[in-house]
């Protein structure tokens, strides 16, 4: 069946020819990946969007990496998410109202507090932090992201991942007793505004518990098992994982770090299973690749060879009776200018 499935992909890809393009998250399963054009992490996909020329993209990854390449998107573009329902659930911990009522606290008494969100966040986030004079950032780019923030207000509001946030801020330095993870356990009700008007960085209290499974103890069993191994981690984990790694950062750093490895050296990887399995596989023979634990985002693999295929189907046949496809992504028209700002902003601070 897979042999069959892989068999008709790639004659849709070759009947399409230009007018389609497949970009593929890196944590995407093999037999996905397989079939893409373009691979990459959440901010080269963004960036290559607005160079991709074909009438349709189908976008192998999570809602909202499908929704930021919508928004980049040429207006004649489409494009299509295989599976619909895949939304990663760190960006669904930010509900836009929420934030909106959140920064209506933080800003009553004047002060200015720029909003900055991680891309894994909706695009009606998106657009509340466009609206209010923020800017999006990804894992790669939250250090430099960070410093413009601050060269805009008095303080950043960091959302929605708090590990992010407090990673990048002790790279830059910035003392605990300047940073304040906002309780918004029930909604608005603890809010400590006090605390909040001391700290220079405010952290929504949003984690990935794909990268929350990384815990000390297992770098600690690499140590004793493979001494000398180097351990590398995404900065999704949490802080006390970060400080114990040999380093850290995104997944294009991730790829790169290992790359640059010398031969015969072992590396303990703490991402998502499928890009420590592929890293592994290209570098067999030359290195030794492990998991720190194996971690899958069951987000990610919502998406399969099947969901692919049926995407594809579907297209040809709208194509076909000229009609509009459920695989779709479509941005709300409200939406698209204060989202579409926030994300090139990023753009144009880090071009
Ligand atoms: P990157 O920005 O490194 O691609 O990460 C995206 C993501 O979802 C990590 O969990
Ligand atoms: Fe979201 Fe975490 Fe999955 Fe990335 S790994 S898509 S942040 S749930």
């Amino acid at each position: 069946m897979s042999g069959e499935l892989y068999d008709y992909i790639e004659e849709e890809r070759a009947r399409f020819g230009e007018d389609l393009t497949i970009l593929g998250h890196h944590y995407q399963e093999e037999n996905v990946i397989r079939h893409t054009d373009l691979r990459g992490d959440s901010l080269e996909l963004a960036r290559r969007t607005s160079s991709v020329r074909s009438k349709y993209i189908v976008f192998c990854g999570v809602y909202f990496m499908a929704e930021s390449s919508a928004l980049l998107a040429a207006p004649a573009q489409r494009v299509y998410l295989p599976e619909p329902s895949a939304e990663c659930s760190m960006a669904l911990m930010s509900p836009a109202s929420l934030l909106g009522e959140v920064l209506d606290a933080l800003t009553r008494k004047g002060r200015k507090v720029i909003p900055l969100a991680y891309v894994n966040s909706t695009l009606a986030v998106k657009a509340v932090v466009g609206g209010r004079q923020g800017a999006v950032c990804t894992s790669a780019n939250a250090r430099r992201m960070l410093e413009w923030a601050w060269s805009q207000g008095e303080a950043v509001l960091f959302l929605p991942d708090k590990n992010l946030g407090r990673n990048t801020a002790d790279l830059l330095g910035i003392p605990a007793e300047e940073q304040h993870i906002l309780n918004l356990k029930d909604g608005l009700r603890r809010l400590d505004l006090e605390a909040a008007a001391q700290a220079r960085l405010l952290l929504w209290p949003g984690f990935c518990s794909i990268h929350t499974r990384f815990h000390l103890r297992q770098i600690e069993r690499v140590r004793a098992e493979c001494p000398g191994a180097r351990i590398v981690v995404h900065p999704e984990c949490s802080p006390e994982v970060v400080a114990a790694a040999d380093v850290s950062g995104s997944t294009s750093f991730i790829i790169r770090f290992v790359e640059e490895l010398p031969d015969g050296a072992t590396v303990a990887v703490g991402t998502e299973i499928n890009l420590v399995e592929r890293l592994a596989e290209r570098h067999k023979g030359r290195l030794t690749v492990l998991p720190l634990v194996e971690s899958a985002c069951t987000h990610m693999a919502q998406t399969t060879e099947e969901s692919l295929a049926a995407a594809l189907r579907d297209l040809a046949a709208c194509e076909r009776e000229g009609r509009g496809s459920r695989f779709q992504v479509r941005i709300a028209e409200d939406l698209k200018n204060p989202a579409k700002a926030a994300l090139e902003r990023m753009l144009r601070v880090c071009a």
